[in-house]
């Protein structure tokens, strides 16, 4: 028996997992495929990406969506809704199309970019360091707050007013971030206090959105409009909930598993992306875009609204043109570790992750998923106790800051 085979068999053995004969206790931790998704290594201040993360090993990359095409769908949707609802949409008649707005995470370059996308579309938003500002303003219902301005929209030759009335970050108070049960309070506090004026609803994702929505503006005609195309949001469009952006998690989810597939194959990375694998499976351009320099994955967002809504209605449904199982003789099972920042998310307990679990079984990963409590990474990183265990990382981190809280446990 030669050292290979010989190998291989101890290593079957000892039930791990082999690639041309490599198990994953014979690959140095820090030489394992790793993928960033979800929430991209970055300055939580700045949104300057940490590029030491995105190259970590030659094996890196982070997986996400367009957060500024989505953005700017987002505040497209929602301006386009007031203006072919404009005779009825100002409920007090004051003149003054007021609405809220839900923020995710202040430090979260998807939550700053949504603020920004609907500030920019309605007129509201206001220069900061050559950026539109993207700060919660608290309440203003008198349209003196500085982070933003009055704006106006113009519609069939009248000037309208567009205030935003109040925003704020939904944060609980043990640190959880794009907190829906916060959102279901505020919208109450607001509602009680200047309820009338409120005629639009916005939320940078659909879980905040639907609290909202299921709390007060649902029983008062108020369109609401979230992010992330949840099933259950979907569902809402029916009963008056305004619309929401489907992020392509299905495409999301495929990459973020596609990527570890590729690299622990030692096939080109894009297999199976922009080239079809030896299953048929194969992306289009029109879904996502790869920058390089970022080693970055980014998929396309598309609205979804009353219009359209019905072909949305299974957000864990997974993506026809990449859903051909992998022969498992060219491609064997290999090992996964994987955690979800905080399992009581919304958009990743009820769409991502039983999407990624679809796609495990078709590309031959056995998935190991860690949930998180959304408030502290050593939760999560206490539980990667033994890295030695896995083939690749598949990380979420609860701040973009972090990066190394992780990095450091496979440098040893
Ligand atoms: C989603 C949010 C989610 C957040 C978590 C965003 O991309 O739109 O719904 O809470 O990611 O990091």
């Amino acid at each position: 028996m030669n050292k290979k085979v010989l190998t291989m068999a101890v290593a079957a053995l000892m039930g791990l997992t082999t690639v041309a004969g490599v198990s994953a206790e014979e690959v140095a931790n820090k030489d394992k495929p790793l993928v960033w998704f979800n929430r991209q290594p970055s300055n939580s201040s700045t949104g300057e990406l940490d590029m030491a993360a995105l190259t970590y090993n030659e094996n890196t990359y982070y997986v996400g969506f367009d957060a500024n095409q989505g953005a700017e769908l987002q505040g497209t949707m929602v301006k386009d809704y007031i203006e072919a609802n404009i005779d009825s949409i100002d409920r007090n008649g004051d003149g003054v199309i007021g609405y809220v707005l839900a923020i995710g995470d202040i430090g979260h370059n998807d939550s700053i970019a949504r603020t920004r996308g609907v500030r920019k579309a309605l007129g509201t938003g206001v220069d900061k360091d050559g950026d539109i500002d993207s700060d919660p303003i608290g309440t203003n219902t008198d349209g003196t707050a500085s982070a933003v301005q009055d704006g106006t929209l113009e519609i069939n030759g009248t000037t309208y007013t567009v205030r935003e009335l109040a925003s704020q970050e939904m944060k609980n108070s043990a640190g959880a971030t794009w907190d829906a049960a916060t959102a279901g309070n505020a919208i109450g506090t607001w509602s009680s206090s200047f309820g009338d004026a409120i005629d639009v609803v916005v939320s940078n994702n659909d879980g905040m959105g639907m609290s909202m929505f299921n709390a007060w503006s649902k029983d008062n005609n108020v369109p609401t409009f979230g992010y992330d195309a949840n099933s259950d949001a979907v569902a809402a469009i029916a009963e008056g909930y305004g619309g929401t952006i489907s992020q392509h998690a299905d495409v999301q989810a495929y990459l973020t598993l596609r990527v570890l597939r590729n690299a622990l194959d030692g096939v080109d990375i894009d297999t199976g992306i922009g080239t079809a694998d030896d299953a048929g499976n194969v992306l289009s351009s029109d879904v996502y875009v790869y920058n390089e320099e970022q080693r970055s994955y980014y998929a396309l967002n598309v609205a979804v609204t009353a219009d359209n809504y019905q072909d949305f209605t299974d957000s864990t449904k997974i993506y026809d043109p990449v859903s051909v199982q992998l022969d498992e003789s060219a491609h064997p099972v290999k090992k996964i570790w994987l955690n979800i920042y905080n399992a009581s998310d919304n958009f990743l307990s009820s769409t991502y992750q039983p999407l990624l679990q679809n796609y495990d079984d078709i590309l031959n990963l056995e998935v190991d998923y860690i949930g998180g409590d959304g408030q502290t990474e050593s939760n999560i990183t206490n539980r990667l106790g033994n890295p030695g265990q896995y083939d690749a990382f598949a990380i979420n981190m609860v701040k973009t800051d972090n990066a190394a809280s992780y990095t450091s446990l496979l440098d040893q």
